[in-house]
């Protein structure tokens, strides 16, 4: 299994939904670096379940805890190790899923891989509470580039077809519901609360932006930032989707369409348009980085579906009980920037080795 990924930077995920804590370790870090811990429990409680209506009512402090790589608060340049204690499990929830897999889920592929060995209680492994160190080794990367001139914010780009309109702005990303327009995020709320109702769930897509970007981040072929990048956002449980720029809509235009004319402003390069999303031949260009993420319905519902008896071999109805959030998008939007962070700062500091 292949919790770790990262070229400069290594960063390693473990734990399960239920087990006794989750945690991370991130290798490579730059030695020297004060964590402003406030700031970094401010951006998990963005992620963190049990605080309103379109969240699973799991209650969890997700406080983390460090273990190594620190003296004081500052990196000391050793392997960076933090976990969460999981205190609010109630794996009776879950036995049944053993026989009788959720459509949608990882149970019945985390079956065929491990032979029945898997830890099946709130989703183990594969749960989406495995993003909370992620967004504790995304957290510090955010914080670190932030210092540097980098900022990476994201928001609510969409939920069940309903849009979000107008130009992000710094403070957005910091918002409870975090749209620009608070008329869109109402009707992305009522959305989410009709599917709860109906015992049903919602997705949507989150877009993230990064700016203060330098130009020539990445590499060519299999290193470039798109690949860098939405290899992170795939480890993300339910994410279906990555698109950069102008993304899948580049297929209906043309050429003259579709490219971004230089200028200078000043000393500085720069395009009138950005339908590249800041990324050529794998390389940033200076300008603003944007990749929007779709995230699929949370797939345990309450409404009955249709799956299959492993132990019987014959099909079985599920009603999945248990707590879950009607719609991941809201919670997952630190977990994105904490993603595209961690992809920046990995890119950054092979840059610097370059220089
Ligand atoms: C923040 C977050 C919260 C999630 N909460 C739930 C949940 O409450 N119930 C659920 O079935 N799936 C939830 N998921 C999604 C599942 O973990 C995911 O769909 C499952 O592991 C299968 O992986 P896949 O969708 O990437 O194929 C959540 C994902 C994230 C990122």
């Amino acid at each position: 299994m292949s919790s770790s990924i990262g070229e400069n930077l290594k960063m390693t995920i473990f734990g399960q939904s239920h087990s006794a804590a989750i945690g991370m370790t991130l290798e490579g870090f730059p030695a020297g670096f004060c964590i402003d811990q406030e700031k970094l429990i401010q951006f998990l409680q963005r992620r963190a379940p049990g605080k309103n209506a379109w969240s699973t009512p799991r209650k969890e402090a997700d406080e983390p805890e460090f273990l190594s790589g620190l003296v004081g608060n500052t990196t000391c340049g050793a392997p960076l190790t933090a976990v969460i204690r999981n205190h609010n499990t109630r794996p009776q929830d879950y036995s049944m899923l053993k026989d009788v897999p959720r459509p949608g889920h990882a149970d019945y592929t985390a079956e065929v891989k491990y032979h029945g060995f898997q830890d099946v209680s709130g989703g183990g492994h594969f749960s989406g509470r495995l993003t909370a160190p992620l967004c504790i080794a995304g957290g510090i990367c955010r914080q670190f580039l932030s210092d540097h001139g980098i900022q990476i914010q994201a928001r609510i780009a969409a939920i069940g077809g309903i849009c979000d309109e107008g130009e992000m702005t710094g403070s957005v990303a910091e918002k409870e519901f975090p749209t620009v327009s608070d008329e869109r995020g109402v009707e992305m709320k009522k959305k989410i609360s009709d599917a709860k109702e109906k015992g049903d769930s919602i997705g949507g897509i989150i877009e993230c932006t990064a700016t203060g970007i330098p130009a020539g981040l990445g590499d060519p072929i299999f290193g470039g930032m798109e690949s860098r990048i939405s290899a992170i956002l795939f480890g993300i449980p339910a994410v279906k989707g990555v698109e950069f720029g102008a993304g899948f809509g580049v297929a209906a235009m043309t050429g003259s369409q579709n490219n971004d004319p230089f200028f200078w402003r000043g000393n500085q390069i720069e395009t009138e348009t950005n339908h590249a999303g800041g990324i050529l031949g794998g390389i940033t260009t200076g300008m603003p980085l944007v990749v929007r993420t779709a995230f699929k319905p949370t797939p345990s519902i309450s409404r009955e579906q249709t799956s299959i008896s492993l132990s019987q071999k014959k099909t079985a109805q599920i009603s999945v009980p248990g707590r879950h959030d009607p719609c991941i998008v809201p919670r997952a939007v630190p977990v994105v920037e904490a993603a595209v962070s961690f992809a920046v700062l990995d890119a950054w500091i092979g840059r610097k080795k370059e220089l």
